[in-house]
């Protein structure tokens, strides 16, 4: 299986400070990884990475086959195979487009603004995202009048409107309510088992979150790799104890996770 992304020795250093620190990590095709750590732990700058708009300080980091600051590798060629859905990226977007032209514009650059000659082949795919995140009726409202749950959907949808091979979601669950986040797990994971469906790598602050499907984990504690590798093996008590700097028991309940403190005594 070839390798999604390959980071080797990755440093990000800002005023002296590593907030990754010599991260080797490999995805390969077809994995979905939950990446898990405290606030400030290095989470998004790995999906910054990993996304190619920022480049490593020290190390090498090769995402779908491409060395960033390598030569021959256009950052403009690699980035619409890219897929991302976050909190940043939902600031950048027009708030007066229409959910259907907030999805559509992706097939056209990250945060270009709305022409009218698009293509039905386009507008019929949007739609089919928008759809399989559950967000049909919503197609005409516009993106800025959006509960935090329907704009977390949204750009799910839009991420994968320029059908990528490697999709990135930072925090999708964050803000949502238990219904919506139960109903967005359920959609993760149906994306997740779908063999068709791109790589997937999804931060989240809570094990409640990891949809079934998710195959790998990769726990980071002050920009340090603490464990990486299949959810079964590595997302134990211990592990994320480290992680999180406190006594945490995590338990499987069906095909899912469930994490808590351990009473004091
Ligand atoms: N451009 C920057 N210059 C200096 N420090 C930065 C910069 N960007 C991020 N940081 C710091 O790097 C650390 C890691 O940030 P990052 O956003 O990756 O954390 P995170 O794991 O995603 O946290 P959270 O769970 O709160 O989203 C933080 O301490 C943050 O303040
Ligand atoms: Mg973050």
């Amino acid at each position: 299986m070839s390798d999604v992304l390959e980071l080797v020795d990755v440093s990000v250093v800002r005023d002296g400070r590593a907030l990754v620190d010599e991260v080797s990590w490999s995805v390969k095709e077809g994995e979905r990884w939950v990446i898990l750590g405290p606030n400030g732990a290095g989470k998004t700058t790995l999906l910054n990475i990993a996304s190619s708009y920022l480049f490593p300080t020290k190390g090498s980091a090769t995402i779908l086959g491409e060395q960033l600051g390598g030569v021959g590798t256009d950052v403009f060629e690699l980035r619409p195979r890219i897929g991302m859905a976050g909190i940043a990226m939902a600031e950048k977007l027009p708030k007066g487009q229409t959910v259907l032209q907030t999805v559509l514009t992706a097939a056209y650059g990250m945060t270009a603004t709305w022409h009218e000659d698009y293509d039905p082949v386009d507008e019929e795919r949007a739609k089919a995202f928008l759809d399989r995140l559950g967000m049909n009726d919503y197609l005409d409202r516009k993106f800025g009048t959006l509960s935090e749950g329907e704009r977390k959907r949204t750009l799910i949808a839009r991420a994968m409107m320029t059908d990528p091979e490697l999709l990135l979601l930072d925090e999708p669950a964050a803000g949502l309510d238990l219904g919506g986040r139960e109903d967005l797990v359920r959609r993760l994971g149906r994306l997740a088992r779908d063999p068709y469906a791109p790589s997937m790598i999804m931060v989240t602050h809570h094990v409640e979150e990891i949809a079934p499907g998710f195959t790998h984990v990769l726990m980071i504690r002050q920009g340090k790799v603490l464990a990486a590798g299949p959810v079964e093996m590595e997302l134990t008590s211990r592990n994320l104890s480290l992680c999180f700097g406190l006594p945490l028991v995590v338990e499987r309940v069906g095909d899912r996770w469930t994490a808590q403190g351990l009473p004091l005594k």
